[in-house]
């Protein structure tokens, strides 16, 4: 790729970037977020068309109108926002557009469904090719995307952030599958926010920063620190929220919660699941994909529909929300995992992302006033960082990091009491994430209670207080901050 520019209104989102990428090799790609790390990979799968400079294919000089043509030229992308059609198999999807046919020309559904089992099988993920897209969560629809990259058996695959949704045991899956690709020869270009996965899977590191190049260098050669602050251009604190916090007053206390599963051979999402959650403490849940940690938060906050039994107790008193409003006019906020689909508006700006649980407090008589919607939203986006060329942006022209900040501005803006954080830094720059982190350990020292989930262990044992494992629906593990390890909360994870 030689001298690559791309603008956007209001934003330089590459300037001149040059970069070679060897066959056969993993090439990282890293930079904070909105570095141009996605716009890059999409002018290289045929998504954007740059507005200046060229593409080299194996020295010949390539143009892609759209992706069929880089797919043509043998490259495929997984992007970092899903891109599947919810209504339609997973087979169909796999195959999207490539349909295969049979007799008379008609789709041979079969067909697709068993090749469809021969790649997830290489993938040694378990769903059904029969079901449909839109109900598996997004690890699952990560794997489905990335199905349908093996299928076009390209020689150079993109992954923009495949591991961003998938859980420790899942990445290393992910990782066997690279190992395979590599073997039969592909080339892989890969965005991760994970250094460590950066410097176990990558040959060489590109670093990008506000659209430039930046350097390239074999990982050999360098550490996740100076990659850091090549990205950065800055030092990065990581200490600090450390130092042990208080627990205050009992906020939320959970008994013998039970979510019926009822068209499945377990029969229940959850099971038996007790928790006491106090202000002031960040309670950890971690467990495996499938574990039930989003089924808990969703039930939680109303949005787990009304078949769950047991007590939910707020203040001391039994609540019973039927609808997440409920849930936010008693204090409590949900930031979802699934940012597309239950987090984004994409047809509001970024001020209307942000203020839309807090609209009343914009309002002037009967209306919404913009200038107090502005004055509203300019607090909580400046705090968490948000990267946007201004509070009136397509929100859906943000980088996904900057996208996930504003969907974090919209619920403190709600003065939560209770902040439920389902996986909240997926797909967050180290800054952003370290910016975060200090964010809710503040708001934590102020009396918030916060339960967290998070697919990167790290993260939980670096902010929670306590930490509950789930396996399978239900808790096999309690660790205190002090006697909580990788390896003893793995091993309660995987329990049975
Ligand atoms: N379709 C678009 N319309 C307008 N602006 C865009 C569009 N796509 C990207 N941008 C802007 O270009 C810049 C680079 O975005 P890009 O998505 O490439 O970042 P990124 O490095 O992938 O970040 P992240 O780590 O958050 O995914 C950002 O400032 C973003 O707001
Ligand atoms: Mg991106």
């Amino acid at each position: 790729m030689n001298g690559i520019s791309k603008r956007f209104p209001g934003v330089v989102a590459l300037d001149g970037v040059t970069i070679e990428v060897r066959r056969g090799e993993v090439h990282a790609i890293c930079g904070e977020n909105g570095a141009g790390k996605s716009t890059l990979m999409k002018i290289l799968s045929g998504v954007y068309q740059p507005d200046d400079g060229t593409l080299l294919v194996a020295g010949r000089e390539v143009r892609f109108a759209g992706t069929q043509n880089a797919e043509a030229a043998g490259i495929a992308i997984i992007h970092q926002e899903l891109a599947l059609v919810e209504d339609l198999s997973v087979a169909a999807n796999v195959f999207l557009g490539r349909e295969k046919r049979g007799t008379l020309r008609l789709i041979d559904d079969a067909a697709m469904e068993a090749e469809c089992r021969r790649l997830f099988a290489l993938l040694e993920c378990q769903v059904s090719p029969q079901e449909r897209t839109g109900n598996l969560r997004v690890g699952d629809q990560q794997l489905v995307e990335i199905a349908k990259a093996l299928s076009l058996e390209a020689s150079i695959v993109v992954m923009d952030e495949p591991t961003s949704a998938l859980t420790e045991a899942e990445s290393a899956r992910l990782e066997r599958t690279i190992a395979r690709l590599v073997e039969g020869g592909a080339t892989i270009l890969y965005i991760s926010h994970k250094m460590e996965e950066v410097f176990r899977l990558a040959d060489r590191i590109t670093v990008l920063r506000d659209g430039r190049h930046v350097c390239t260098v074999d990982r050999a050669a360098t550490s996740p620190r100076e990659v850091t602050a090549w990205m950065v251009g800055r030092e990065i604190a990581t200490e600090g929220f450390r130092n042990p916090r208080h627990a205050g007053k009992k906020l939320l206390e959970v008994q013998s919660l039970t979510l019926p599963w009822p068209e499945h051979p377990r029969g229940y999402r959850l099971a038996d699941v007790s928790l006491n959650l106090h202000a002031g403490e960040i309670l950890g849940i971690a467990g495996l994909m499938g574990a039930g940690r989003t089924e808990l938060l969703e039930t939680l906050f109303g949005a787990g529909g009304p078949t769950w039994t047991g007590t939910i107790r707020l203040h001391g008193k039994p609540v019973r929300f039927s609808h997440p409003r409920e849930a936010c006019a008693a204090g409590m906020a949900l930031v979802t995992e699934d940012r597309k689909r239950l987090g984004l508006f994409p047809d509001l700006d970024v001020a209307g992302n942000v203020s839309l649980c807090s609209l009343d407090q914009a309002l002037r008589g009967w209306l919404v006033s913009r200038s107090a919607e502005e004055e509203l939203v300019a607090g909580p986006v400046r705090a968490t960082g948000v990267k946007t060329p201004g509070l009136h942006a397509a929100i859906t022209g943000l980088s996904g990091g900057n996208q996930q900040k504003c969907i974090i501005s919209r619920w403190l803006l709600t003065n939560p009491e209770i902040l439920l954080l389902d996986d909240p830094t997926r797909g967050i720059d180290v800054g952003a994430k370290a910016e975060l982190y200090a964010l809710i350990d503040r708001l934590c020292r102020e009396g918030l209670g916060v339960i967290l989930t998070s697919s990167e262990l790290p993260e939980l044992l670096t902010l929670a207080d306590r930490i509950i494992v789930l396996a399978e629906g239900r808790v096999t593990g309690e660790f205190a901050r002090h006697e909580a390890t990788e390896a003893g909360i793995m091993e309660a994870a995987t329990a049975g």
